[in-house]
């Protein structure tokens, strides 16, 4: 008899270093934002937010090891905002394509009151039919998850008084994005920028 596990789905949680010293300055980051998130703010192309220099900081070190251990390649930040719950906010189930792996960084969480990203898996239960849900264990703030960025997945209602902020991203390997936009000159212009880690007006590469 052969038995087979097939299409495993990789999933990387990582803790963040000295996230006291960062705790701070990148709530402070979001105190001014009234609205749920800045997904939706037109930024022409792969801008990505003034924030994202403070989270690059903070992220760099654990997206230097997704990247050995993932990608043969480097990788970049494609897209980055913010999701800031009040109580009722949630985010209902959605993926966000299929462009490579996407990420969640649990900037403000408390979790005694909170409760982690919900994942559901594209197969159902073979024998029941039922979905199958999964939810990483012993999140903390600070903390930074990776996953297929196909991976459906829920932010579920914040159901308490303290607002829960989290900063969430997505990552395509360099050549992957350079593919995706031969031809596009404007974009192929920004890519070429993006030899330098500290130029903000493009995605990120190199991690
Ligand atoms: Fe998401």
């Amino acid at each position: 008899m052969e038995q087979s596990l097939i299409f495993g789905i990789p999933f990387l949680h990582y803790k963040t270093k000295n996230w006291k010293k960062y705790r701070r300055f990148l709530q402070e980051s979001f105190r001014n934002s009234s609205k749920f998130t800045d997904f939706w703010d037109d930024r022409s192309g792969p801008d990505l937010p003034d924030y994202c220099d403070k989270i690059v900081d903070v992220i760099t070190p654990n997206l230097q090891k997704f990247a050995e251990v993932i990608s043969p390649n480097p990788v970049m930040i494609t897209e980055m905002w913010y999701e800031k719950s009040k109580k009722g906010d949630k985010h209902s189930i959605h993926n966000h394509g299929g462009q490579g792996y996407s990420a969640v960084l649990y900037v403000k969480y408390n979790p005694e009151i909170h409760e982690p990203t919900v994942f559901y898996s594209a197969f159902r239960d073979p024998m029941k039919g039922d979905f199958l849900r999964w939810q990483p264990s012993e999140i903390e703030e600070g903390d930074l998850i990776i996953f297929p960025s196909e991976l459906l997945h829920e932010a579920l209602p914040n159901k308490s008084d303290e607002e829960r902020i989290v900063v969430s991203f997505n990552i395509a390997s360099w050549q992957q994005m350079r593919s995706y936009n031969v031809g596009k000159k404007e974009v192929e212009d920004k890519f070429r920028l993006t030899g330098s880690l500290n130029n903000n007006s493009a995605a990120r590469v190199g991690f």
